[in-house]
């Protein structure tokens, strides 16, 4: 794991806004009275935009990145908006906590970061810290994806659909599913993974 690289990515500070399928599913999962109880880890959190999502809606959250610039990023942003969550250094494929710690877990754009056998570590991770019938939402680049081989100093991996079901087994649940934007009159697409898993 290039470290340095993601701290680069994260000096730009990413996105500006919350993912919207993380905005959609956690509107359409849990309600505004559950969420105080509800404990959610945002795994690879980069400069934080969807840990400052979940802590304004009211979510426990706690939010792990590898990198450090990301993480003083996250907590940066917390601060300046009066917001709250728990921020620690992890790498994806060994998370600090105990077992069915999680009601729910995000993951957005970082199985693609990391690649796929860190990513098949991070998985059962979630399976693990994740409490029975806990939810996670994991977004990542399809191989149809036009960042995929594109000349990024990190590099994506763009996963294909037979291994994204061989990466989720062991849920109760998983449905996989697609999220599309196409660009240009749909000459170039990002053309992500959109996962969701039930324990
Ligand atoms: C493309 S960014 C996405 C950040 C954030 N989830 C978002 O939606 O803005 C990918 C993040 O994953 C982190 N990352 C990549 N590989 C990782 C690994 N093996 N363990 C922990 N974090 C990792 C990087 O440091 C970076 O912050």
């Amino acid at each position: 794991m290039n470290t340095r690289l993601w701290d680069i990515w994260n000096t730009g500070g990413g996105p500006q806004y919350p993912h919207a399928k993380v905005i959609q599913f956690c509107m359409r999962n849990y309600p505004p009275a559950v969420r105080s109880a509800t404990r959610v880890l945002d795994l690879g959190c980069g400069s934080g935009v969807n840990t400052r999502f979940l802590a304004e809606q009211g979510f426990d959250c706690v939010a792990t990145d590898i990198s450090l610039v990301g993480l003083a990023n996250t907590q940066a942003l917390l601060a300046r908006h009066g917001l709250r969550a728990s921020c620690a250094v992890a790498e994806i494929s060994a998370q600090p906590f105990a077992d069915a710690s999680f009601d729910c877990a995000i993951t957005i754009g970082v199985l693609d970061s990391a690649g796929p056998a860190a990513a098949r570590k991070a998985v059962s991770e979630l399976r693990r810290t994740l409490k029975l019938g806990g939810r996670a939402i994991c977004v990542f680049a399809s191989d149809a994806d036009m960042r995929v081989g594109a000349a990024t100093a990190y590099g994506l991996y763009g996963y294909r659909h037979d291994e994204v079901v061989e990466l989720t087994t062991g849920f109760a649940e998983v449905a996989i599913d697609r999220y599309i934007t196409t660009y240009d009159s749909g000459r170039r697409q990002h053309n992500d993974f959109l996962v969701t898993l039930t324990r």
